[in-house]
């Protein structure tokens, strides 16, 4: 493969063995694919870490629309940062329950300030942020 650099890693037997276990059950086709991954992971920590401005993330939302005032406060939180916001989808999970999805770009501050506003929500019953970065960042 043009570009590619072969490296050795030196690591205890049981640690190359646990390792080899992990990536076995994940299905890692080999440990290069797994250590790619590990590394690229790595570097989207160091991003969000050091409070990088062009970040990606998305955040998860489940609660129960019954809720006394509870869409409205979502509402007027989406529409406070609406700037950082791409895309959301909205699912009607059963008679009560909604499911929404946030896609989001921007300041990493911004974005995790405002993902714990919407998860720390009275009412939301459960909520995740994933923090994730633009393809640039990831070679
Ligand atoms: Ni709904």
């Amino acid at each position: 493969m043009p570009g590619v650099t072969r490296f050795g890693v030196s690591l205890e037997r049981d640690l190359l063995n646990r390792f080899d276990r992990h990536i076995g059950r994940k299905g890692y086709p080999n440990r290069s694919e797994a250590i790619r991954d590990l590394i690229r992971d790595s570097l989207v920590r160091e991003q969000w870490e050091k409070g990088a401005d062009e970040a990606v993330g998305t955040i998860t939302l489940v609660y129960n629309h019954d809720t006394r005032e509870l869409a409205g406060r979502l509402t007027d939180l989406q529409h406070a940062h609406y700037g950082s916001i791409l895309s959301t989808l909205h699912i009607h999970l059963d008679a009560r329950h909604c499911l929404e999805v946030l896609v989001l770009r921007g300041n990493t501050a911004d974005l995790k300030t405002f993902a714990d506003r919407l998860i720390g929500t009275r009412g939301v019953k459960h909520g995740t942020f994933s923090a994730t970065a633009a393809g640039d960042i990831l070679p």
